[in-house]
């Protein structure tokens, strides 16, 4: 049996040699160590030994067996590109790790504040959830006045809202300062608008606020054409058309010459120029609510979407994709 053992392990080795398949090793595996393969006839005849042979001959069977093993599962890692058989190119070019960028909102963010620092203006900031004093009362938007109405405002408790717009934080500043003072702040304001394409419920806008003591409606015009001509880097001409709001008084709303054509787009509606600030002079009640000296001070104020700004100078129809942050979208600026 001894010998039997021996020539088995060197046929063995013979076809292994001659392997060169996964298949083909599975058959040599069946065959040799499987359940009717030859290994068990062994095991078989092991059992009708004599008591004192069974020590030795047990030992060369596990030995055969073993090495069997060993020896197929080596030959089936090589073949299936086990790690022992990875090769590396160290030649490869690396990955490149594409650079990050701001996203089209920061962007125009920046923009607007550095373009307003140029201009003299200081940054300010207010909070997101104010009191229906600062958002509404103070801005002279009296209780159940109808303007209210129109800012469709998210409650938070009976005396706190989610901002409705950065006017807020006219007020704010003027209980802080005294005049003169030239301010724009920035941020998310909320209104319960339904989304579409021109609509969100969070947005972002600029406000601006200009107090000293001879600032007259023209300064206003100056300032909004030079801001409006540095964002949309060309000429562009604004116009003011009369509107209403309570904490200005005069009001207007504020257009700007279509940034894209000159006779007549989709964008601009064929008409040549876009609405895009409210502004006025600021109201002389919103004054006393800081205790300026309405007959001393005058002052401008302007306000304005964020959003809106980036999608006029991008061409953009839609303001949701601002939001979606599609890196395809985003990427293009
Ligand atoms: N707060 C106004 C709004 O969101 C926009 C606005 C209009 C701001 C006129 C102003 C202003 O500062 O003078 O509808």
């Amino acid at each position: 049996m001894e010998k039997e053992l021996e020539s088995l392990s060197i046929n063995f080795d013979k076809e292994y040699e001659g392997c060169s398949g996964l298949k083909e090793l599975e058959a040599l595996r069946i065959k040799y160590i499987g359940k009717k393969g030859y290994l068990s006839s062994f095991y078989e005849k092991f059992g009708k030994l004599p008591k004192d042979e069974r020590p030795k001959i047990g030992q060369i069977l596990n030995k055969v067996k073993n090495k069997i093993e060993t020896q197929l599962s080596e030959k089936v890692e090589t073949l299936s590109g086990g790690a022992s058989s990875e090769i590396v190119d160290f030649t490869m070019p690396g990955f490149r790790i594409p650079a990050g960028k701001y996203h089209l909102i920061t962007q125009t963010i920046d923009r607007v504040k550095d373009i307003f620092r140029g201009l003299n203006f200081d940054i300010v900031e207010g909070p997101e959830i104010e009191t229906d004093y600062y958002n509404f009362e103070a801005l002279n938007f009296p209780k159940h006045h109808p303007a209210r109405d129109m800012q469709d405002t998210f409650h938070v408790d009976s005396n706190h809202v989610l901002r409705t717009h950065t006017s807020p934080v006219q007020i704010r500043t003027m209980e802080k300062i005294k005049p003169p003072l030239n301010i724009i702040s920035i941020g998310k304001c909320y209104r319960n608008d339904p989304l579409d394409a021109s609509h969100l419920p969070v947005f972002q806008q600029v406000e601006g606020l200009m107090v000293d003591s001879d600032i007259n409606f023209g300064d206003l015009k100056g300032v909004l054409k030079i801001f409006f001509s540095e964002f949309f880097q060309k000429e562009t001409n604004i116009r003011l058309n009369p509107s209403f709001f309570p904490f200005t008084e005069p009001s207007a709303e504020v257009s700007v010459t279509c940034p894209i054509c000159t006779n007549g787009c989709p964008l601009c509606k064929k008409s040549g120029w876009i609405e895009i600030f409210g502004a006025g002079m600021v109201d002389p009640n919103v004054f006393k609510n800081v205790n300026y000296d309405a007959e001393k001070w005058t002052g401008f104020a302007f306000g304005g979407g964020i959003e809106r700004l980036a999608l006029i100078k991008h061409s953009i129809n839609d303001i949701r994709f601002l939001y979606e942050n599609d890196i395809r979208f985003l990427n293009q600026f």
